[in-house]
């Protein structure tokens, strides 16, 4: 049985993690949402300009009211900008199982941050929640993505043959990762 909490802000080491507000459109349009590096292997194309991030930050800011409504800005200690997000992108209630997305600025790739954000997201779901299985998948080409899972202790379940698509309509292979709530007690321990 689930028991929902909503988004509520965690801190770890490196970065905190808060609800989205409307001030953070700047920094998410500059830091990632322009970037068409970052979006390539997305199902959402880079936005034309910042009113395009104002509007859909609003409409998560609307969504912040419902309990089941996990949705996350990573944030960077000290300065406090916005870096990125994760949030579940998908929810199973009956077999109490969700699905996580992540996007990170370029800028601050390759120092393990999503693979701290990860972490913190995923005890926060297991341990406040009461998810089972949580589940995350990614394009084939995108090694870093798949990284982030293994190093979090996921493991690999198989390939989903042109399972998603681009925002440019491509479909692609995606490779798809779990964990069960005891391995992720077990490997904390
Ligand atoms: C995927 C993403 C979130 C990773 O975030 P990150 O904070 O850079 O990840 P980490 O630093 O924790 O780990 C990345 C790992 O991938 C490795 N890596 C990066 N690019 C790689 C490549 N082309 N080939 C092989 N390994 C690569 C890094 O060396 C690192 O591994 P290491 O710790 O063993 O050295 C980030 O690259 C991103 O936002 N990409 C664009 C959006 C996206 O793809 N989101 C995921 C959709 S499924």
């Amino acid at each position: 049985m689930l028991s929902h909490v909503g988004t509520q802000t965690i801190e770890t080491p490196r970065i905190i993690l808060r609800r989205f507000k409307i001030e953070d459109a700047e920094q998410m349009f500059n830091n990632w949402a322009s970037d068409q590096i970052v979006t390539k292997y997305l199902s959402w194309g880079v936005h034309k300009d910042v009113s395009e991030t104002k509007k859909i930050i609003d409409s998560w800011v609307g969504e912040y009211e419902n309990k089941n409504f996990y949705h996350w800005c990573i944030t960077i200690k000290p300065t406090g900008e916005a870096i990125g997000d994760i949030s579940v992108v998908k929810m199973f209630e009956d077999t109490e199982c969700c699905e996580i997305g992540y996007v990170l600025s370029r800028k601050f790739w390759n120092k393990g941050i999503m693979t701290e954000a990860l972490h913190a997201v995923l005890k926060y779901l297991f341990e406040k929640v009461g998810f089972y299985r949580i589940q995350l998948r990614h394009d084939v080409n995108n090694i870093a993505s798949g990284k982030v899972m293994l190093k979090n202790g996921l493991q690999r379940e198989g390939l989903l043959r042109d399972a998603d698509k681009t925002a440019d309509g491509k479909w692609h292979d995606v490779v798809i990762y779990s964990i069960l709530r005891d391995e992720f007690e077990e490997g904390n321990q």
